[in-house]
C-alpha cells in the first residue's frame, strides 16, 4: 500500500470534516450544510465507511485530500503533507514529489509558450498564415488586438508544430501531456491544423491551453485543448487575465459565449468582458468571477429560461451571492457583430441589461399565453421552482409580487404553491401527469423512472443488517445500463459472500466492481433514506413497492408505444396488423391490472 492509501485508512473522514462542520448522523452516513455553496437544508453527505463526501446540491465530491484542497485552497502535495502529519505517517516519497509535479507543470507552461510563439509567427510573419490573417482582418480584428491576445495560426500540416518543438528539446510525451500532439503508433501528430489559434491564459497569465477556430465554415468550428494537469475547461474563463482589473473597477463582468465576442467587445472599448466558451456556468467559474466582482451580466444567444443547464448555472450563481443580469441584443446579432456595426448599440445593450428574474418574466411572457389557464399553469410550473431558490428574501418578495401581477394570480396562492415545490433530491418526486403534452409526459416519466431506479438501488445498497435473504428480481427492470450493471454485480457479490453468514460492507463490495462504476455506487450510497427503512420488514416492503412500480412503468411505456402503432395501422388500413396489435394491447392491459 502506498502512503496515500495508508493515510486514507488512518484518518477518519468524519473526524477531519468535523473540524470544519457540525456533522450529524444520518443513517449510515453523516450530513451537514455544504461548506462549498450556500444552502438552508443540508445536502452535504459524508460516508465514513467509504472515506468520501458528496454534496447533492452543488455536486462537489471527493476524499480527505480533496476536502483540504477545496476547503483550505491547498495543492495536492500540501494536503498530503498535512494529512501525513496528522496520521503520523512518514512520507516515503522524498520531498522531491512536490518539485517533480511542479517541474512537470512548468514544462507544460513552457511548451505552450513556445507553441504560441510558433503560431503567432505563422500568423503575422509567414506566408502560410496569409489567409488566416486576411480572415481576421475581414472580421475586423486589428493588429493591436492580435498582439494583445497573442493570436496565431496553426498551419494545415501534420507535423509542423511537432517538428518545431522537437528541435527545441521538448519530448513527444510533453507535447502530448500539453494536448498539443495526438499520440499515434508512429509517435504523434499536431492536434491543431489549419486553424486560427487563441492561447488560453489563466489569471497568472500562464498559457494553459489553446482553442483553434477553422477558417470560414466547417466542422468542428472550434477545437479545444483536452483536459491536462494544467487545463480544466470548467474552471476557466477566456480573457479574464486581461480584463480582471477592468472588471474589478467597473464592478461587473460581462459574460459572453465566444472568444470572438469577448475579443471584439474588448477591442471596441467595453473591456469588462470574459467568455465561457459555449458552456453553461460552472461552480469553478463562479468562484473565479467572485474574486473580482459581485455582478455578472450574461450575454448568450439562446433563451436562458428554456435550457436547464443554463438555469442550473444561474441558480448556482445566485446562491453564491452574485447579482445576475442579462443583456438582450434585439436584432439577433452577437456582440462580435454588434460592436463592428455600431459600438454605441453594444454599449447601450450593456447599459440596459435587466435582472435575470425580469428576463425570466419576459421570456415566459413571450412563450406562453398569459390570459389562459393553461398558460398560467405552465408559467407557474416553470418559474415557481426558480423563484423558490431566490436566496435573498427582499429580492424574492419583489419578484413574487411581479409574477403575481404578470399572471393575475394573488401572491398568497403563489406562496402556497411554492411551498409545495420539492427540493429534496433524495426522494423520488411524484409528478402531476394530467394536462401535460405527450412529449412532456414522456420526459417526466423518464426522469421519474430514473429517480425510481436510483432510489431502488440506494435501498439495495443499504440492506438492513438483520436481513436473511438476497433480493431477487429480474435485472431487466433497470433500463439505465450502469444501474443495471451495479445491480447484477451486487447480486453476484451477495451470493459470493453467502450473505447469511457475513454481513454486507459497501467498502468491500466496491472492490469487486469495475472502476467506472465506483462513483455511481458512492453517489447512491451517500443518499439519505428514511430511518424506518433500517427495519428489514419495512425495507422489504419498500423494495417490493418500487419493483412493482418500475414494472408498471415498463408496461405503461409499451402500451403507449402500442397505442401509437395502432393509430398508425388504423390510418393506413392495415387490418391484420391492427388485429394483432389490439390483442397485444388487451393482454398487456390485463397484465398491468395484475401488477
Ligand atoms: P465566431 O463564429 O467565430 O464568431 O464564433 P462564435 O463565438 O460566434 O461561435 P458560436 O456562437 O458558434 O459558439 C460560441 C462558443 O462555443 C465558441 O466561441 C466556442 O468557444 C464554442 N464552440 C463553438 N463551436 C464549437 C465546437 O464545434 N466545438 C467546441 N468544443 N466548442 C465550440
Ligand atoms: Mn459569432
Amino acid at each position: 500500500m502506498d502512503d496515500i492509501e495508508l493515510i486514507k485508512q488512518k484518518i477518519n473522514i468524519v473526524d477531519l470534516i468535523s473540524e470544519y462542520l457540525p456533522l450529524k448522523k444520518a443513517g449510515v452516513n453523516f450530513k451537514a450544510p455544504c461548506p462549498f455553496h450556500q444552502e438552508k437544508t443540508p445536502s452535504f453527505m459524508v460516508s465514513p465507511e467509504r472515506g468520501i463526501f458528496h454534496c447533492f446540491g452543488c455536486g462537489k465530491s471527493g476524499d480527505i485530500y480533496t476536502f483540504l484542497i477545496e476547503k483550505e485552497g491547498m495543492d495536492f502535495p500540501e494536503a498530503l503533507e498535512t494529512l501525513a502529519k496528522k496520521a503520523g505517517v512518514v512520507l516515503q516519497r522524498s520531498s522531491n514529489f512536490r518539485s517533480e509535479i511542479k517541474d512537470k507543470k512548468t514544462r507544460l507552461y513552457e511548451v505552450n509558450q513556445k507553441a504560441s510563439q510558433f503560431f503567432n509567427y505563422m500568423l503575422t510573419e509567414h506566408k502560410l498564415g496569409k489567409k488566416a490573417l486576411e480572415y481576421l482582418k475581414k472580421r475586423g480584428i486589428t493588429d493591436k488586438t492580435i498582439k494583445d491576445f497573442n493570436l496565431g495560426y496553426a498551419p494545415n500540416s501534420w507535423e509542423s508544430l511537432t517538428k518545431f518543438l522537437k528541435a527545441r528539446n521538448f519530448t513527444v510525451e510533453e507535447m502530448s501531456n500539453a494536448g498539443l500532439l495526438i499520440p499515434s503508433a508512429k509517435g504523434g501528430y499536431d492536434r491543431f491544423r489549419g486553424r486560427i489559434m487563441f492561447p488560453l491564459l489563466d489569471t497568472k497569465s500562464q498559457i494553459i491551453g489553446f482553442s483553434g477556430r477553422i477558417l470560414g465554415v466547417g466542422e468542428p468550428k472550434y477545437i479545444n485543448s483536452p483536459q491536462t494537469i494544467i487545463f480544466d475547461k470548467s474552471n476557466f474563463l477566456f480573457g479574464l487575465n486581461i480584463t480582471k482589473g477592468e472588471i474589478k473597477q467597473k464592478n461587473s463582468a460581462i459574460l459572453t459565449e465566444g472568444e470572438m465576442d469577448m475579443i471584439m467587445s474588448y477591442q471596441s472599448g467595453v473591456k469588462n468582458v470574459i467568455a465561457s466558451k459555449g458552456t453553461a456556468l460552472t461552480l469553478g467559474q463562479i468562484e473565479l468571477i467572485k474574486k473580482y466582482t459581485d455582478t455578472i451580466i450574461l450575454c448568450f444567444d439562446h433563451d436562458l429560461a428554456g435550457d436547464s443547464a443554463s438555469r442550473r448555472g444561474i441558480e448556482m450563481a445566485d446562491h453564491a451571492g452574485l447579482n445576475i443580469k442579462v443583456i438582450k441584443i434585439t436584432d439577433g446579432k452577437d456582440p462580435a457583430e454588434l460592436t463592428l456595426k455600431d459600438v454605441s448599440l453594444w454599449e447601450k445593450s450593456v447599459e440596459d441589461a435587466e435582472s435575470i428574474y425580469d428576463y425570466y418574466l419576459t421570456s415566459v411572457n413571450s412563450r406562453f399565453k398569459i390570459s389562459s389557464a393553461e398558460g398560467k399553469r405552465r408559467i407557474g410550473e416553470e418559474l415557481l421552482p426558480i423563484w423558490n431558490k431566490i436566496s435573498d428574501p427582499l429580492t424574492f418578495e419583489h419578484y413574487l409580487q411581479k409574477l403575481s401581477a404578470l399572471i393575475g394570480i394573488p401572491d398568497e396562492i403563489l406562496r402556497k404553491e411554492i411551498k409545495k415545490v420539492k427540493t429534496d433530491s433524495s426522494i423520488p418526486v411524484v409528478f402531476k401527469e394530467s394536462g401535460n403534452s405527450l412529449t412532456e409526459i414522456k420526459q417526466v416519466l423518464r426522469v421519474r423512472r430514473d429517480l425510481l431506479e436510483e432510489y431502488l438501488l440506494t435501498l439495495l445498497l443499504k440492506i438492513p443488517s438483520d436481513l436473511t435473504f438476497v433480493p431477487n428480481f429480474p435485472e431487466t427492470i433497470f433500463l439505465t445500463e450502469n444501474l443495471r450493471s451495479v445491480y447484477v454485480l451486487l447480486v453476484i457479490y451477495l451470493d459470493a459472500i453467502s450473505f447469511k453468514a457475513k454481513s454486507f460492507l459497501v467498502a468491500d463490495f466496491v472492490k469487486s466492481i469495475p472502476e467506472e462504476l465506483v462513483p455511481i455506487v458512492d453517489q447512491l450510497y451517500l443518499r439519505e433514506i428514511d430511518d424506518k427503512l433500517s427495519s428489514s420488514k419495512i425495507w422489504k416492503a419498500e423494495i417490493e413497492k418500487m419493483v412493482a412500480e418500475l414494472k408498471r412503468a415498463l408496461v405503461k411505456a409499451s402500451l403507449e408505444k402500442l397505442s401509437a402503432d395502432i393509430k398508425s395501422a388504423q390510418a393506413f388500413g392495415k387490418m391484420e396488423v391492427l388485429e394483432n396489435l389490439n390483442k397485444k394491447f388487451r393482454d398487456l392491459s390485463v397484465k398491468l391490472k395484475g401488477l
